[in-house]
């Protein structure tokens, strides 16, 4: 039988596991994206992502991890459809509302467009714009893996990226 001093000696190193675990991701440079959908009536959705990564070329696919208590999460379920708008440097101002800014200002700012076919936003001045299909979410931990199909994808010529490190916010661009 474990006794209580080996569990708190359990508690305790997973305590220190864990926050060396953040120490370590905060570490990992990472674009940022904002990850959107819009319910049948219109209203819309999304919040601010740095855990977006590309899964597949063939099929084209990707990856995302939402926390489930994030606004996003549900709406996104139900609708099966998101968009993903990657972020240039000077788009910190809108980074930063998806990220805290009460629901309904979050697309007050910023050239919004509805994607034709689905009406899910994009930001139009992004350096990409991606449209997905769910095609399979998983739950694990705290978080939802979602797995999406690429429907539509738009490029803007410029490549100067917002990038997160340490809690803050830089740029880079592709001939740094
Ligand atoms: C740089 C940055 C990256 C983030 N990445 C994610 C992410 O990958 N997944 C996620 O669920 N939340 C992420 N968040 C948190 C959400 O942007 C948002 O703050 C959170 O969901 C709370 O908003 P809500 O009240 O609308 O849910 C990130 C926040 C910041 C500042």
């Amino acid at each position: 039988m474990t006794s209580p001093d080996q569990s708190k000696a359990a508690a305790s190193a997973h305590e220190v596991l864990a926050a060396d675990f953040r120490g370590a991701m905060r570490r990992l440079a990472s674009g940022v994206a904002l990850v959107t959908t819009a319910d049948a009536d219109g209203t819309r959705y999304g919040i601010a992502m740095t855990a977006v990564m590309s899964l597949s070329m063939e099929p084209p696919s990707l990856l995302l991890a939402i926390n489930r208590t994030a606004s996003l999460c549900r709406p996104l379920l139900d609708r099966g459809l998101f968009g993903v708008s990657i972020l240039a440097r000077e788009q910190e101002q809108s980074c930063n509302a998806f990220v805290s800014a009460p629901a309904a200002e979050r697309f007050s700012h910023g050239d919004w467009i509805a994607h034709d076919e689905s009406g899910i936003p994009l930001l139009g001045s992004a350096l990409a714009g991606i449209v997905c299909r769910l095609d399979k979410a998983e739950p694990f931990g705290s978080h939802v893996v979602i797995r999406g199909l690429v429907d539509y994808v738009s490029l803007d010529p410029s490549s100067n990226a917002l990038v997160y490190l340490d809690g803050r916010y830089g740029g880079m661009t592709a001939n740094d």
